[in-house]
């Protein structure tokens, strides 16, 4: 398994530091393009509509993926602040990294609040996106911290994959959207280094009996992560019919939610929970039996399954 330090994590995350003012700049959306990579989005998984209007469901899509992430950093960055805490004066390197790395987070949050409202301007009027990100917040952050940080690494982790295999190099995808996932990419890598430092430490103190109620709590938030997909994935189908000022068919809004749902399930669970380093480190703070447990659990939710 690699190792990392909070040292390193610091001075990588200080030399690619950005403005939000420098990655937005006055760049705007190109509506003839795809705003989201195939693989994270449902359109090579419909048949019901035409090339154009996949085309726009890419980009309710897209607005839908901007604010998942923004929805889940409303819980990373007080989470990452209070672990900071305990570094404080006697490890500054920790307690460093992690304060700028819940900084970091408060600026994601304001990046894609931006994101959203040229969004809005391109498609013409305000995307409907699930809300209570504050209730949310607050359910998980009283979660066991031990299955908290095992989400929060396998959404750091899958940052990395999505722009790596993604978005990098499809070359049929919108610029600015490229633009701006490279951005939260390069300072998401030292987060998911920093959930792996923190996940080891949080899990080294639990007793057994600590360690089975995080593997409880971990099963339950990613159920509660499946249900929040589910409900955006629904509100995608009316921002896609308000964007097409036409209603779907039954037929059509059934195709679209099963193919819009899969590619959110692909993007914010399986490639989270079946990356290698998300994997390893799984492996190494839970028994076999924990394991198989979490297995069964996530069956219904992975590719094969549906
Ligand atoms: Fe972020
Ligand atoms: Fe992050």
């Amino acid at each position: 398994m690699p190792t990392y330090s909070y040292e390193e994590c610091l001075q990588t995350a200080y030399r690619v530091n950005w403005r939000i003012g420098d990655v937005m700049g006055t760049q705007q959306f190109d509506r003839t393009r795809r705003w989201l990579p195939s693989a994270l989005s449902g359109v090579d998984r419909i048949s019901a509509l035409t090339a154009e209007e996949k085309t726009k469901l890419s980009h309710v899509e897209m607005g839908a993926y901007a604010h998942l992430f923004g929805y889940v950093e409303e819980f990373i960055a007080p989470r990452m602040l209070s672990l900071a805490q305990d570094f404080a004066i006697d490890n500054r390197a920790a307690f460093d990294a992690l304060v700028n790395f819940a900084a970091e987070e408060v600026k994601h949050m304001n990046l894609f609040r931006e994101v959203r409202g040229r969004v809005d301007e391109a498609i013409g009027f305000p995307l409907a996106l699930i809300g209570n990100e504050k209730a949310v917040a607050r359910v998980v952050l009283e979660k066991n911290t031990g299955a908290m940080l095992l989400l929060t690494s396998a959404i750091e982790w899958f940052t990395q994959l999505h722009y790596l295999s993604t978005f990098k190099d499809d070359e049929g995808l919108d610029p600015f959207t490229k633009h701006i996932f490279r951005h939260h990419w390069l300072e998401e890598a030292q987060h998911a280094k920093m959930d792996h430092l923190e996940t080891l430490r949080a899990f080294d103190t639990m007793t057994p009996t600590e360690k089975d109620t995080a593997i409880d709590d971990l099963i339950g938030l990613v159920a509660a992560v499946d249900g929040l997909l589910g409900q955006q994935a629904a509100l995608d189908i009316q921002n896609l019919e308000r964007y097409l000022g036409r209603a779907l068919s039954e037929a059509q809004r059934l195709d679209v939610h099963r193919g819009v749902l899969r590619a959110k399930r692909y993007a914010f669970i399986e490639s989270g929970v079946t990356h290698p380093n998300f994997m390893a480190l799984f492996e190494a703070v839970t028994t076999p039996a924990q394991q198989g447990k979490v297995q069964d659990a996530f069956k219904g939710l992975l590719s094969e399954a549906t």
